[in-house]
């Protein structure tokens, strides 16, 4: 299967950062999850699982007489997740190494799960329809991935704009397309699934309500920069990272404006 390039990385700041984003969209693929059906004894399989995140989200889902196997094809990102599991004393909770489309387990799953994987892959039908071979049948696979076509500011705060377009403009050169919205369906419905149920949650604010928001923002720029750099998006000396999250919420602040953020698509079937 081919890969187009991963744009964030496997750093130690990379890895934190999906910890610390996962305060803010966590209760969002929680509901998903749950809407989707992931519940109690439940054996999950997630995706590109990263610090493992999405993997101690199900675990809660599935309690203790479930089972979440977390991949990664990063070591690091499996390493990482890994301690992070035996510090939370999760025994039901468990991270393996490489590609799970391409990986062979001992015994069906009842859910496949990922988030922020699937915007990743070259193709994304095929990805999800090799997928499907580790579900039982009636399993359910279901995704949350990113939309960034929503993302713009009221009145305009151009920093953030800015920011946002060169986080866009970077997954683009990468061959990260992230309007999720209709390529995760069709993912679905090109996999041979049926058509999935989806949901849309955008984050929208201003004032103390955006700050986190807005950190979460400069954060991933801050995880981007040398990629940005390297295809001559932005330099560093123009982004200013140091201070990039601080002018942003001054600017926001001082226009009293509302930011609205990338819209999370959850998508799920049943096979
Ligand atoms: C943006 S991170 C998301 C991590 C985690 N799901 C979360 O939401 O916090 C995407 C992760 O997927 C991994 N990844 C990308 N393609 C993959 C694939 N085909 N199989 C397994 N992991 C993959 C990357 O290495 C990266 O760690």
């Amino acid at each position: 299967m081919e890969y187009p390039a991963y744009a964030l990385g496997h750093s130690d700041r990379e890895l934190e950062r999906l910890s610390a984003q996962e305060r803010l969209i966590g209760p969002v693929t929680r509901q998903f999850f749950r809407e989707a059906g992931i519940g109690p004894g439940m054996r999950v399989l997630d995706v590109g699982s990263g610090a493992g995140d999405v993997a101690f989200l199900a675990a809660d889902l599935v309690g203790e007489t479930g089972e979440v196997i977390g991949t990664d094809t990063a070591a690091a990102a499996v390493g990482a997740a890994t301690k992070r599991a035996e510090a939370k004393g999760l025994p039901n909770v468990s991270f393996r190494e490489g590609n799970p489309a391409e990986m062979a387990f001992d015994r069906p799953f009842d859910a496949v799960v990922g988030r922020y994987v699937l915007v990743f892959q070259a193709d994304m039908a095929a990805m999800v329809h090799q997928l499907a071979q580790q579900l039982r049948p009636g399993g359910a696979m279901v995704f949350h991935e990113p939309d960034l076509t929503s993302v713009r500011s009221r009145p305009p705060a151009p920093t953030y704009d800015c920011c946002c377009q060169w986080i866009a403009k970077t997954f683009r050169l990468v061959g990260t397309e992230a309007d999720m919205t209709h390529r995760l369906h069709q993912a679905f419905v090109g996999a041979g699934l049926p058509a999935p149920s989806m949901r849309m949650h955008t984050f929208i604010g201003g004032g103390a309500e955006c700050m986190d928001w807005l950190q979460a923002i400069a954060d991933m720029a801050a995880s981007l920069v040398p990629t940005m750099e390297r295809l001559g998006v932005v330099t560093a000396a123009e982004i200013e990272i140091a201070t990039l999250a601080e002018r942003m919420r001054r600017e926001v602040n001082s226009i009293g404006g509302v930011i609205i953020g990338r819209s999370e698509i959850g998508a799920w079937a049943h096979i």
